[in-house]
């Protein structure tokens, strides 16, 4: 084989086509609509913000940080839960920095599932879980949600059918992942 030639390699994640953001971002933009599809902030970066973190740059603050991130920072979040939630964390054994959310997701899939375990999703599910549980050879076990109606039809509320969730526990479960507030229904 030519040494320059790019070898190809089989997706690990061959199911895995165009994501659902990047679908209704192109429709909303050929159909000029708002797009609700995925969140664009529509102000701007706080000067504030700007400025801190210029002046920690300036500072020469470029080393790596401790694996599970800078202790302000972690004291900072235990503070902020416990003030909006009542629940405190322990911020140097219950909290972890991490690169977003689904840095989080994948971390935490990964460093839990094995081939052969299952974990149960709720559907509609963020479109990161799936690839994650695949990668770490695992199972997925959907359920959806239940659409609850109104007298007139509309719909009122989405609500986990706990029976389903229940029977679909069993030696091999390893994760239960829940999303709340949901999205995308935003229910808690
Ligand atoms: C339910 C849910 N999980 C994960 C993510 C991904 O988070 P991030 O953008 O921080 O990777 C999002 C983002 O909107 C989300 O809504």
């Amino acid at each position: 084989m030519n040494p320059l030639e790019t070898p190809s390699f089989p997706s690990r994640l061959p199911q895995v086509g165009t994501t659902i953001f990047t679908t209704m971002s192109a429709l909303a933009a050929e159909h000029q609509a708002i797009n609700l599809g995925q969140g664009f902030p529509d102000f701007p970066c706080d000067r504030k913000l700007i400025a801190k973190v210029n002046a920690a740059m300036l500072a020469d603050c470029n080393q790596y940080s401790p694996m599970a991130g800078v202790a302000e920072l972690r004291d900072g979040i235990s503070q902020k839960i416990e003030t909006l939630y009542g629940h405190h964390y322990d911020p140097d054994t219950e909290i972890t920095i991490t690169a977003g959310g689904t840095q989080a997701i994948f971390t935490a899939i990964l460093s839990c599932v094995s081939p052969g375990d299952e974990v149960i999703i709720i559907e509609p599910a963020f479109d990161c879980y799936r690839p994650a549980i695949d990668l770490a050879g695992g199972k997925t076990i959907a359920i959806s949600l239940q659409v609850v109606r109104d007298e007139s039809g509309q719909v009122a509320a989405y609500e986990i059918p706990w029976d389903l969730l229940a029977n679909a526990i069993n030696s091999k479960t390893r994760l239960v992942l829940i999303n709340t507030p949901h999205n995308p229904t935003g229910m808690i």
